[in-house]
């Protein structure tokens, strides 16, 4: 008798910001099943100390692996930075071995090197991603010499998350941010939005932005790299289920999860299905 194979592939974010993640997933690996978690209700956890993003962020890898999926990604820079290596070292092998979560930080870090001419970087991100000082950090680790200059931004999600970016404060308050950062070091020549809410604004930031600096998201560098992945964990992608499905769930009210989605990703997702986490 052949098994049954029903592994699904979780995203979690705190809320939209991995929709930008989800997006370029299906775009380069169209075959698997998601499932996406936004905890919207709970947004914003760039704000919220190391063990309150640990709990809320094990209780949605808890929630996914009960739903069926055998590998996560954490959407989210905050939670990869507060939650994904001790949920790594600890949580997996006791409880889950066999089943995987990885995160956004890693390979975006790898990748940021090749494109600064002048070996200087600039990071913005929530204040918990900032203060847990992670992409300095992994940045280091494969770009010798790169200076990183970073800056918190942590109004920018919860003016995203409520749609409210697009009015005179919400843009000026996001336009002083930038000239922030770009006087921290007038050679900055590329930046990463470093959280994953950010690329959902990436039309006025290209405004605001000097032409000359390289802007990087992260959903396409993280999507690549699932890919390869999964070709060398040929084992965990055998387990996974490839009907091309999505479900999502949200902490908040799923007809807003839904309208704003659909919105704001109509080409990618219509008629979701929106359960209740
Ligand atoms: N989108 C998330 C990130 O990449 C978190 C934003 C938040 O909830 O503060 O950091």
């Amino acid at each position: 008798m052949v098994e049954e194979v029903k592994g699904k592939i979780g995203v979690f974010d705190s809320g939209y910001g991995g929709l930008t993640i989800l997006k370029e997933l299906i775009a380069e690996l169209p075959e698997y099943e998601y499932i996406y978690l936004g905890d919207n209700a709970r947004a914003p956890y760039g704000t919220k100390s190391y063990d309150v993003v640990f709990q809320y962020t094990l209780e949605a890898v808890e929630f996914l692996f009960e739903k069926g999926c055998e590998l996560i990604i954490l959407a989210c820079n905050t939670a990869s930075a507060k939650a994904l290596r001790t949920i790594q070292q600890t949580i997996l092998p006791k409880k889950y071995p066999g089943k995987r979560v990885l995160g956004v930080i890693r390979p975006s870090t790898e990748k940021v090197g090749l494109l600064t001419k002048t070996n200087k970087i600039g990071v913005l991100a929530t204040e918990g991603t900032v203060k847990s000082d992670s992409y300095k950090i992994e940045i280091a680790k494969f770009n010798q010499g790169v200076a990183v200059f970073q800056l918190a931004c942590p109004l920018w999600v919860p003016l995203i998350e409520n749609k409210k970016w697009n009015t005179v404060h919400g843009r000026s308050l996001i336009k002083e941010d930038i000239s922030t950062l770009l006087r921290l070091d007038s050679e900055i020549d590329t930046i990463i939005l470093a959280c994953t809410h950010f690329p959902l604004i990436i039309d006025y930031l290209l405004e605001i932005i000097p032409r000359h600096i390289t802007i990087l998201g992260q959903g396409d560098i993280v999507a690549k790299s699932l890919s390869v992945y999964l070709d060398k964990h040929n084992w965990l992608s055998m387990k996974l289920n490839k009907e091309g499905k999505i479900t999502f769930y949200t902490s908040e009210d799923p007809l807003l999860f839904k309208k704003f989605t659909e919105s704001e990703f109509l080409e990618f997702f219509k008629d979701i299905k929106v359960l209740k986490f």
